[in-house]
């Protein structure tokens, strides 16, 4: 059993390269299959999650060729199966991308219900509802979404609720669709821009992604295309987080600062100094921060995925502070480990109160994504040593984030215990 083990106290100091954006990547290597021509993809993230889509993408006979840990070919045109289930796939959110995928290109598909982190309900009607609005029959039987359409048709769709994954889903199957569709209220996340970007590569007629109306042209056919995906302004934020946390200078290297405004203003906010340059973001701490407040918000507010890791910062922060999670309606489950350091931290409903104090180091247990990253970032605060089991969990969304803390003089490894 994976576990790092943190001793804290020490300032971070020096650079951090931030990977490819992961909740891009796995909607862009879905999309990849809808050419029968190759795709390339580089920046590709090698977390957990990227790695078992891959393994999907291949056993349902797409060609998936890693060229390095970073770099992926695919070619869809091998495909001869559009059932795609198994023990892995159910674990992962993103396996929902290969519905819009197949729908769009094979007007079939069928797919394990999605799993992925334990922070809320996570329905899927708002895809279903896209998919069905566009003439498909969609139907979940035996643990599997079952989508099937003669024809997709063009059509006006308006979301209920912002959803990153709803609009990225239906985007794909619309860019394959006969005639017009138009989705209303829907996300604007870099994410959701990067895969507009990367269907129009293959041929995709897509306009308005990043606002809040994306009207998409069918196409019959896309072709292949050679992709970088953008950086992970979330991976970024948390190295911005650690670093305000445990005091420090360091340079957050392969960035787009623009989307990470919102984190930036709530840094400045506490009392750090943030420098901003083309592609990189440098943050000053001593350490010392001020209280503050946030609540989560669809980009280009404040993004639920850094709600933990600015938890995990405010409990170490004198002064009463209150976050507020509109997005998800149980992601506060880090609390629990956070007050076994030590954290006073009142939770009512979708509102945490946070009064600061120092951290002690202990044994804590992850389970979650972010999460988990959230208690490596307290550890790093915190007095004395902490071991941090669920490594797992974080390495789905974080490619090895205790070698580059320790390249930035963090005192983390990692070891692997026989399981008792
Ligand atoms: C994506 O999840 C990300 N995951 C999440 O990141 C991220 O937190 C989330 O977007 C919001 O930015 C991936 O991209 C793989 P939503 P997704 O659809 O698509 C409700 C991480 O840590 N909703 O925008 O599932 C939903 O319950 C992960 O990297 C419906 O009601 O998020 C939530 O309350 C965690 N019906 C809200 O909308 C639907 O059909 C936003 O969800 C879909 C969503």
């Amino acid at each position: 059993m994976e576990q790092y083990v943190i001793k804290g106290g020490n300032p971070l100091n020096g650079e951090v390269e931030i990977g490819g954006a992961k909740n891009a990547a796995l909607a862009i290597l879905a999309a990849a299959i809808m050419t029968d021509e190759t795709v390339t993809i580089e920046n590709l993230p090698n977390v957990r999650d990227i790695n078992v889509l891959l393994q999907a993408i291949a056993e349902i006979g797409a060609m998936v060729d890693r060229i390095d840990a970073h770099t992926v070919k695919i070619n869809g045109s091998f495909i001869k199966d559009v059932t795609v289930d198994n023990e892995f796939i159910r674990r992962i959110r993103a396996s929902y991308y290969l519905i819009g995928a197949l729908l769009g290109k094979y007007k079939k598909a069928e797919v394990a219900l999605p799993g992925g982190c334990d922070i809320g309900s996570r329905p899927i009607d708002l895809h279903i509802k896209g998919f069905r609005a566009m003439g498909a029959d969609v139907d979940i039987a035996h643990g599997l979404v079952i989508a099937e359409a003669e024809k997709l048709n063009g059509t006006h769709i308006y979301l209920d609720k912002v959803s990153v994954g709803a609009t990225i889903n239906i985007m794909m199957a619309a860019s394959m669709a006969e005639g017009k569709t138009v989705i209303e209220n829907a996300a604007k996340e870099p994410h959701v821009v990067d895969v507009a970007n990367f269907l129009n590569s293959m041929g995709a007629n897509i306009r308005g992604a990043g606002t809040d109306v994306i009207r998409i042209v069918g196409v019959e056919k896309l072709h292949k295309t050679e992709y970088s995906v953008i950086p992970d302004q979330i991976e970024a934020g948390t190295f911005m987080f650690a670093a305000a946390a445990a005091g420090g200078d360091v340079l957050v290297k392969d960035v787009i600062p623009k989307h990470l405004e919102a984190t930036t203003a709530k840094l400045v906010e506490a009392g750090c100094k943030v420098e901003e340059f083309d592609d990189a973001v440098r943050i000053i701490s001593d350490g010392k921060l001020h209280h503050t407040q946030v609540t989560t918000l669809p980009y280009p507010g404040f993004p639920t995925d850094l709600q933990s890791p600015l938890l995990a910062v405010l409990t170490t922060v004198p002064g009463i502070s209150r976050i507020r999670e509109n997005i998800f309606e149980n992601r506060f489950k880090i609390c629990s480990e956070l007050t076994k350091m030590g954290a006073h931290i009142e939770v009512r409903g979708s509102e945490v109160k946070i009064c600061g104090s120092r951290l002690k180091g202990c044994r804590l247990r992850a389970e979650e994504l972010r999460g988990g990253a959230a208690l490596v970032i307290a550890a790093l605060a915190a007095d004395g040593e902490s071991v941090i089991e669920g490594v797992p969990f974080i390495r789905r969304g974080y490619e090895d984030i205790c070698r580059d803390l320790r390249y930035l003089q963090a005192e983390i490894y990692m070891e692997d215990i026989l399981s008792v």
